[in-house]
């Protein structure tokens, strides 16, 4: 188990992350999701020590991160795929970390084997790795020490889609198990594939959490919402707020609380084309992107 209890981390005046509280329980899988900057790395280096708390405590097992002997072998972390020497080949790098935590030379053959690396490509070095390879050495160092918690920052980065369907049965296997992950990602459809649970972080702070289901039932709730992309954003957003209809940006269109059919009047009557329209179906992108609307870079002009 993992627990974050008041977390808070600032560089100088600079909040990164903001007074965040979190578990995560064994045997499920804990999605950690957010946009860029919002802080999740921060987190997670927290979390293994690799960045100091200004206030709050985490930790694994009851324990802090430093003060678990060994801790390969409880922990599995995956930070920065590209972290490690370039010039050693991915068995070396397996081999230092099996040889640091007193594992058996055949444990790096059956992780290699675990995460579809070729023999031929575990001789290549580091440098000459797509991140996709990286990703998966990246998962392999991890499982080393059959540990019980695995922590891992965007490691769906780099994979091709088949890459992402393996590392889904991979994790769910291990959670099975008993294993606890917390996986991070900025992307909504890989967190919601493979999580259990949902953390959302937005500019430092948690905006929603809890399991996929009661996020999504919440988010089925409210106002008609409808997503509507056109060739003129700006032009339709003007005419929908000369109604008096709430807009935002979304994505690459916006988000408009209307009924779908208002937001094609509004448009036919402003001679706007649209590329787009669809109503909210209270799915899980709808809301990420109404609970990190606060802090999305993209706002309407
Ligand atoms: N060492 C640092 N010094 C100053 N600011 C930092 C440092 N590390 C991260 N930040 C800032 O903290 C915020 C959160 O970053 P990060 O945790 O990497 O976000 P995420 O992983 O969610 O994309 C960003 O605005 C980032 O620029
Ligand atoms: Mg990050």
């Amino acid at each position: 188990m993992i627990e974050v209890v008041g977390l808070t981390r600032k560089y100088g005046s600079f909040t990164a992350v903001d007074d965040v509280s979190f578990v995560c329980q064994p045997g499920r899988v804990t999605g950690f999701l957010g946009p860029n900057g919002a802080g999740k790395t921060t987190t997670m280096r927290v979390m293994v020590g690799l960045t100091p708390a200004t206030a709050g405590r985490v930790t694994i097992g009851g324990h802090v991160y430093q003060d678990i002997p060994n801790p390969g072998r409880h922990v599995g972390v995956l930070l920065d795929a590209s972290a490690q020497h370039a010039g050693r080949t991915g068995r070396e790098i397996l081999e230092i970390g099996a040889r640091t935590m007193g594992l058996p030379d055949s444990r790096i053959d059956e992780m290699i084997e675990l995460v579809s690396l070729t023999p031929q490509e575990a001789k290549r070095r580091l440098r000459n790795y797509s991140l996709g390879m990286k990703q998966r050495l990246g998962i392999a160092h991890a499982l080393l020490g059959d540990p019980s918690v695995l922590i891992l920052d965007e490691p769906a980065n780099g994979l091709d889609p088949a890459g992402i369907r393996w590392m889904r049965g991979l994790l769910r296997g291990y959670a099975e198990r008993g294993g606890t992950v917390l996986l991070s990602s900025h992307l909504l459809h890989e967190v919601e594939q493979i999580a259990d649970e949902m953390i959302l972080i937005g500019n430092g702070r948690i905006v929603a959490q809890g399991d996929k289901k009661t996020l999504l039932a919440g988010a089925a709730k409210g106002i008609a919402t409808t997503f509507v992309t056109a060739l003129d954003n700006p032009a339709l957003a003007a005419a929908l707020s000369a109604k008096g209809i709430t807009v935002a940006s979304a994505g690459d269109g916006l988000r408009v609380e209307a009924e779908a059919v208002e937001v094609g009047r509004t448009a036919l009557e402003a001679t706007v084309v649209l590329t787009d329209l669809r109503s909210a179906d209270g799915g899980l992108e709808d809301l990420f992107l109404e609970l990190t609307a606060d802090t999305q870079r993209e706002t309407v002009v």
